[in-house]
This record gives C-alpha cells, structure tokens and sequence, in this order.
C-alpha cells in the first residue's frame, strides 16, 4: 500500500513530490518523507503521521532542488515511526533509496552488513537496500572521481543481485545527482514522460495532472531519469532495453473526488456510468452478436478448451465465484475458480489445452501475476479482465478484455467488481454464442437486460439515504452474518468483505443453505443478518432459511426485489425510513431495484 514519487526537470521537485504523494495517500500510510538532490548535496525530510505533517515540517525547512524521491509508508517491518519512515540512506549518507515491496532475505543481509561494521538507523527491511548500493558504490569508484551514472547504475545492479523478494525502489545518489534510478520486481512502477521532466511512480494517479504519457516497467526493469531522456536496462544483464510510451487514457479529474466526501462513496455512484461504459460497443442485440474485439482468441480456439480456470484475489475472486454459475449454466463448460495465492503454491493440473482467466482491477495484483505466470508456464492460454491498459496482467496475458472504469482509488474494490461481472457476463453470453449452448431468446433476453443494467444500477443507488440509516441503527453489532444462495452467494461474501475491509466488524459470507450446518448457533438479535433474497430459482429456498434465522430471534436485513411482499411479511412490517419508498420492513429490510446481474423478466437458466 505505500507510494512511491520521482521528480527531475526544472521544478522544485519538494514541490511535485508533495502533489504526487498527495494523489496516493488513497492508497493509506502511516507515515512520509522526501529527498532532494541539490547540487552535491542531499536533504531528508520525514514525519509520522499525515502528510499535512511532512508538508508543516517542509514549511519550516524547506528543500530546495529540482530532482528527488519521495514515499508514503505503511508499516510492515518496524513500526511507524520517523526512523522507519523512507527515504533511508546508507552508512555515508549520500545514497537515498524509497521502496516498496518486501525484502525477503534481509535479516541476513542485514547481518553480513553489521559484521562489516555497518551501523542502521531503522528496523526496515529497505536499509539493506541503501547500503548495498552505498559498498557497491565504493567498491567501483576510486574517490574522488565522480561517480558517472554508469557506474552508478552498476552498482545499483550489483546490489539488486543479493536481494530476494519484491521491490518498486527509487534511488538517488548526491554523487551523481543528474539521474534518478527506479527498479521494478513485482510491484508497480512506471515513468510519467514529460518535457524535460521525467517522474517516477508506483501508481498513475501521482502523475495524470503532469503528463498523460508513461512507461510501465517491467519485471526486472532499471530506469534512469535524467532532464533530458530516460534510459532503461535489464537488472539481470546490464544491456538497454526499450519499451512502448502508453498514453494513459485517464484525466486527472477522474482521480478527484468530485465533492463526494471520500473515493469510495465516488467510485460507488460511479458505477451506472462505469457500467454503461464497459459494455458500450460489445452487445449487438439486432445481430445476437458479442463483440470483444481485443480477445485475441480465435473462436475455434475457444471452443476448444478442455477446462477454463479463473483466478483471482479479494473481490475479483468473488467475481469469479459469481462467474462459474455463468460459464457452467450457459456456456456449459467445466469452471474452476481459485485464490490466485492458493493456486500459484499448488500443483495446479493446467496444460495447452485449458484456459486461464486472471481477474484483476489494478491488473498488478502479484498473486494473480504469478498465477499466470505459471498457467503460462504450463502452456494454458491466458485472458486477463483488467481494469489498466499496460498494467502487468494486461501486458502478459494472451488476450484480455478491459473494464472501462476509469481510475479505482478506493483500495477497496467497488465499481470495478461490478464491471468484471459485466464483462464476465459478455464473455459468458459469447461462449454460448460460440457453442450454441443458449436458445436465441435467451440470449436476446440477457442482452437486453444488461443494457438496462446501468440505469437499474442508478435506481438501486437512490436507496442511498435508507441504506445510511439502515447503518446508523446496527452500526454497534460486532458480528454480521450476509447470507446468499446460488449467484447471490459469491454476492454475500463481497458483501462480508466490504464490512470487514470498510468497518472493521467482523462478517462472514455464508450459501444461506449452509445456516442450518453449524452456523445457526451463532443467531441471536445481536448478530444482524443481511440476506440478498432477490426473485430467482432459489428464492422459496432462501425464505425458509431466513425463516429458520426469525425463529431464532435473529434480525433479518433483506435486500429484496422491489414489490416483493412476502419478504416483508416475514416480520413486522414497519418502515424502515419512511422518507424513502424503496426502504421499508420491519428491523431492516430493504428492497432494492433488481440486483445486478439478474435479469428482469425472465430469470437467467441457472
Ligand atoms: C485487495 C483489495 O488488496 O486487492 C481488494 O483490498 C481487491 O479490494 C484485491 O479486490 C485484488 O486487487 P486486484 O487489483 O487484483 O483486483
């Protein structure tokens, strides 16, 4: 979750660094600092806590300089604290490094380094880090001749080849201030292209109010920044490398917060135009036709699978739940789902004949890269669902398919869950297509509905007010229980991941035909639970459950298709929030417009 910034041109670079390290602070730290370079001389400043922090602490001492690196922390080795807090700096202090990522073998590093005398200010594992490259640095240079970028670049190389684990790092030297160097191994990084100025970053966002044009770098990638160009090699063996400048489609504005009080509750009223914008252009319901134009896999190759497999993390692993019902149901294809972090440390049967589709907003998630990676290894064909043009994910995978959510700040993921269920549908409904596994009224009947989705997804966010009220009143309960049956399920259990994320209260995500298995000891008035009931195959089913949850005393919270009256007679039937018509039932329940993904009329064969 930390951040990382780069300047050098012809700004003050404390100045970008701050801005640039304010676009990331979404992404939540515990504490920042800078570098800047100005002439032969370096200058640090750190603080705990805000950046508002760093920014008084800057006031009062200001840097002056036109190139630097700067970070927000989140702690995980050491804790939070100014010490702790990046840049760090080797034993003569003249070499500044920022990272992001884990260093693996530092406790023994770290260990060889104290053997030979070297004295740490912090409990970090970047230390290591600042003075490796500090001894490589001395090794190389017989003082007092400058140090050249080249030899700088060495040493930096030299370095990286004893660290194990994952690194986004950006390094400066006073010794050769006329470069910045960034290094990528598993963590974003990318190089925002300017006139004259060149930016390092560990996410868009810091740069879109600069420039529109980055690279990203690639595992293994070494980018020295200079005023005038920028320069890449491969870590591994020295020799330049060249990679494409992409134009970020993204404007700045889009990573505001437009008013909304936080990204979150933006990026969640969002969603009707993200998801309008995502299936734009793909669903042709004259023709019956999908088009998915940048799915690079022919159709023969498509019908040939044996298996698809889907991996993912975090909400997009709920996505892929949710999808299975899909590709089984209507593309009547055998579907695997798994937790990209379980899959990549097991030994997955996956070979030339099977699919793999990566789920991933950021398209960067390491697990689900090593995921692929493997799949890949194995000879599978790989399609990514992404959310970034030029992420990792996108870059690697065979073919993908994007979703057209604009930037997601939020770290907890909202409008793009919705849009990967959106594409996942589409992708679902073009395998029926491909091998006839839907009837044509069918697939004329999802279409149509998904081209409602977006304004039915409009309508269901007007509960907004209810929904608010709904948590002020339970709020205080510790535990929540989000119950589902069939697609509703995988919808539970991102419904217990966002409480928990959000709210820090404990939930769990249970199929509601699990309660009566262990989990209906645990209902009691104090454990609210929110079940998603909407009108479907198995909605008789999911009532007698939360029958079974009222007998027990326990407090239902229904999300509920609009006029259904039977789930607001199974208790009391007051008013939630009579000022709003979609609220209504008695202790919470809730109706809502037509969830999303399940179409209106006719219910989907699954
Ligand atoms: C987690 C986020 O860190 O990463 C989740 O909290 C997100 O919301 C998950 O779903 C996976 O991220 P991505 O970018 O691979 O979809």
């Amino acid at each position: 979750m930390c951040g990382i910034v780069g300047y050098i041109g012809k700004e003050e670079a404390s100045e970008v660094l701050l801005d640039g390290l304010r676009r990331l602070e979404y992404r939540g730290y515990d504490s920042a600092g800078m570098v800047v370079l100005n002439g032969n001389t370096l200058e640090i400043r750190r603080s705990v806590g805000k950046l508002a922090n760093l920014e008084a602490h800057l006031k009062k001492h200001p840097l002056t300089g036109h190139a630097g690196v700067g970070h927000t922390r989140w702690a995980t080795h050491g804790r939070p604290s100014e010490e702790n807090a990046h840049p760090h700096r080797d034993a003569t202090g003249r070499v500044v490094v920022v990272h992001n990522g884990i260093i693996e073998n530092y406790m023994a590093l770290k260990a060889g380094l104290q053997a030979r005398g070297v004295k740490f200010e912090s409990q970090t594992d970047t230390e290591v880090v600042a003075h490796l490259v500090g001894e490589a640095i001395a090794r190389r240079r017989q003082a007092p001749v400058p140090l050249s970028p080249p030899l700088f670049v060495e040493a930096v190389r030299e370095a990286l080849s004893e660290i194990k684990g994952t690194y986004a790092l950006g390094i400066v030297s006073a010794d050769c201030p006329e470069v910045v160097i960034g290094a990528r191994r598993e963590c974003p990084l990318l190089v925002g292209v300017g006139e004259n100025e060149f930016f390092l970053a560990s996410d868009a966002p810091a740069i879109l109010s600069r420039t529109r044009n980055a690279i990203f770098l690639q595992d293994g990638d070494l980018a020295v920044l200079s005023r005038e160009k920028v320069l890449l090699f491969s870590i591994e063996t020295g020799q330049p490398i060249e990679r494409k400048t992409t134009y970020l489609p993204w404007d700045a504005l889009q990573a505001e917060k437009a008013g909304y009080r936080h990204f979150m509750l933006k990026e969640i009223f969002e969603q009707p135009r993200s998801l309008e914008d995502t299936l734009r252009g793909r669903l042709d319901i004259n023709e019956l036709k999908v088009h998915l134009d940048t799915l690079k896999l022919s159709e023969e190759q498509i019908k040939k699978f044996r298996k698809m497999t889907i991996v993912a993390c975090g909400t997009s692993y709920h996505a892929g739940l949710m999808a299975r019902y899909l590709f089984e149901s209507w593309v009547q294809a055998p579907c695997d789902v798994e937790i990209a972090s379980e899959f990549r440390y097991r030994n997955p049967l996956i070979g030339p004949e099977d699919l793999l589709v990566a789920i991933s907003q950021s398209g960067e998630t390491a697990d689900t890269i090593a995921a692929v990676r493997h799949a890949k290894g194995k000879g599978a064909t790989t399609l990514a669902i992404c959310n970034s043009v030029g992420s990792t994910l996108y870059r690697e995978c065979h073919g993908k398919i994007l979703t057209h959510c604009g930037p997601e700040i939020g770290v907890a993921s909202t409008k793009a869950f919705t849009a990967q269920l959106a594409v996942l549908y589409v992708l679902a409904l073009y395998g029926a297509l491909l091998r006839g596994t839907l009837p044509r009224p069918d697939v004329e009947n999802i279409m149509r509905n998904l081209l409602h989705l977006s304004r039915w997804v409009g309508e269901a966010l007007k509960t907004d007010a209810g929904v608010a009220a709904l948590a002020k009143k339970y709020f205080h309960s510790r535990n929540f229980l989000f119950l589902g049956r069939n697609l509703n399920y995988p919808i539970a259990l991102e419904g217990a991941l966002k409480l928990k994320e959000i709210s820090y209260i404990h939930a769990e995500g249970y199929p509601s035909g699990e309660l009566k298995h262990g989990p209906i000891a645990l209902i009691d008035e104090d454990m609210p639970v929110i079940a998603i009931a909407t009108q479907g195959r198995v909605y008789d089913k999911v009532m007698t459950n939360l029958e079974e949850v009222s007998a027990r005393g326990g407090r239902v919270i229904a999300l509920a298709t609009v006029g259904d009256t039977r789930i607001t007679a199974l208790t009391s039937g007051h008013r939630l929030d009579a000022g709003h018509p979609r609220i209504h039932g008695p202790r919470g329940q809730c109706g809502a417009a037509p969830t999303v993904g399940l179409p209106h009329r006719r219910p989907p064969r699954l």
